[in-house]
């Protein structure tokens, strides 16, 4: 049918300018130069052109690009601050970005039930900004916490250093407010505790944006503690600090942060910030007590007595704030110090039991070896949450494939000592074809007949998390063929 101005538009201008009218105004990016801004998140490896980006302002607008697409079989990819590691809001070429950044609001602080309502495009510190004042907090902090956004911390169900004390974000998250591919608009949980009925929200954290977007988010606050100090300890070797780990937790205590570096992290981090920290040792741990004066004093006498007798020849106990924040600098940088021992980095994100610690460090200075490139471990050494930094040249040839390659073997790893693909960066595209390391097509199939329940045309982020997109009809027979059966082509990045 001809536009009203006469014109005949092709499958995309259709498209486009149908949007346009859902979205009005400048909701819609659709020339090449702007989409350029979009073509990656945190996983800057791959890159591709999305069809369009949708700038929705309300959960209205939201529902109706997501009905248009529904209809139209258009595929969508939502995308909140961009910064997802594993390349959850990587685009498609035939797919809209439905991207959360207008919906930058904090909705409502509520004292009483010590919960904030968030718009998913609010960054995680910004809610921890709205309620500075009145001394609280929201506990889960990923290292990118100035700039991830809240809705993505759902998708992704995000950690950071204090996960171990105070959980992730499936933890902290009480509601959420979530538009379906069809377009209706949902109310999953509220403000308190075990809201009845199954319990979707933990379906929803997690889900990698296939499920569903997220138009607004009810989290939990907690009253700031009245101290927090932290312990730098230095060992002579991984296996020691590892062990100190695992004697820490097994003796009882969580600390609000257990993190550890290895050498080569250490040293880049103090070339980059000068913190002075011990470059004799082999792995540096950052443990750190909130609490009252009383209780950190009493947690880290118990973590040093415990860190000596594993051999730690450095124990420095932060004497004020500006040291403990010091001693956390040099960590909370590790990516981009990291960053400048070479032009790429690759990094991975597999969890392992505390005990394996040793063992898959030792393995991977093997991998560095053989696959003749560096590799630096920053991690949150209390979830056993490994972050391999694998440092690699994109300009060279071949050398992206090795890092990848080497990534691969590490999960492997991973999950061969008893461990998980990921800790707390997603699954994505990084590790979509690792799944069945860890699940059987059974297990894969009954996650897929869960996405059928919320997407059963598979139009929410496509190929993302599984290697195998079966068509939701032909889920039943799984079992019967073992997982063996035709299957719609994947989506190309
Ligand atoms: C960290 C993020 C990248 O631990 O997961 O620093
Ligand atoms: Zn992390």
């Amino acid at each position: 049918m001809p536009e009203p101005d006469g014109r005949v538009l092709g499958a995309r201008e259709r498209i486009l300018a149908d949007l346009e009218r859902i979205l009005g105004g400048d909701g819609l990016v659709a020339d090449p130069e702007s989409l350029v801004a979009y073509e990656s998140d945190g996983l800057t490896a791959y890159r591709q052109l999305p069809l369009a980006v949708a700038l929705p302002r309300t959960t209205q607008q939201v529902a109706g690009i997501l009905r248009y697409c529904h209809q139209h079989r258009v595929k969508v990819v939502a995308r909140g601050a961009g910064t997802s590691l594993s390349g959850g809001a990587l685009p498609l070429a035939d797919g809209l970005i439905l991207g959360l950044a207008r919906f930058n609001r904090i909705v409502e602080i509520d004292y009483d039930n010590r919960v904030v309502v968030a718009q998913p495009g609010v960054t995680n510190l910004g809610i921890t900004d709205a309620v500075r004042e009145r001394g609280f907090y929201y506990a889960p902090d990923p290292s990118s916490q100035i700039a991830c956004s809240i809705g993505g911390n759902v998708a992704e169900n995000s950690g950071g250093v204090h996960c171990l004390k105070y959980g992730l974000t499936t933890n902290n998250v009480l509601g959420v407010e979530l538009v379906t591919m069809a377009g209706e608009i949902l109310r999953i949980g509220g403000r308190t505790l075990d809201a009845p009925g199954y319990d979707l929200l933990g379906v929803i954290n997690g889900s990698e944006g296939m499920l569903g977007v997220i138009t607004e988010v009810t989290v939990r606050i907690l009253p700031r503690p009245a101290t927090a100090r932290a312990a730098l300890l230095g060992f002579p070797s991984v296996e020691a600090a590892g062990q100190c780990v695992a004697d820490i937790i097994g003796e009882g205590i969580i600390p609000a942060g257990m993190e550890m570096m290895d050498r080569l992290a250490t040293q880049a981090a103090e070339d980059f910030l000068h913190i002075g920290y011990p470059l004799d040792a082999e792995a540096l741990l950052i443990v750190e007590a909130d609490g009252c004066q009383a209780e950190c004093q009493d947690v880290l006498r118990r973590v040093e007595r415990i860190a000596r007798h594993n051999g730690a020849n450095t124990c420095r106990i932060s004497g004020s704030d500006d040291e403990r924040l010091r001693f956390w600098a040099g960590r909370k940088a590790a990516f981009p110090a990291t960053g400048r021992l070479s032009p790429d980095y690759y990094c991975m994100d597999g969890t392992i039991p505390r005990g394996a610690l040793a063992r898959v460090l030792g393995a991977m200075q093997d991998m560095s070896r053989r696959y003749e490139l560096r590799v630096a471990n920053v991690f949150h050494a209390g979830d056993g949450n490994l972050h391999p930094l694998i440092l690699y040249n994109a300009n060279e040839p071949g050398q992206l494939e090795k890092a990848e390659a080497f990534g691969a073997e590490i999960l492997r790893l991973c999950v061969k000592v008893g461990g998980v693909l990921t800790g707390e960066h997603g699954v994505g595209v990084e590790k979509r074809d690792l799944m069945p390391e860890m699940f059987t097509p059974v297990d894969l199939a009954h996650q897929q007949r869960l996405k059928c329940a919320f997407d059963p045309e598979g139009l929410l982020n496509p190929g993302k998390v599984f290697p195998q997109l079966h068509r939701c009809a032909e889920l039943g027979r799984v079992h019967v063929h073992r997982g063996r059966l035709p299957h719609p082509e994947l989506p190309r990045f």
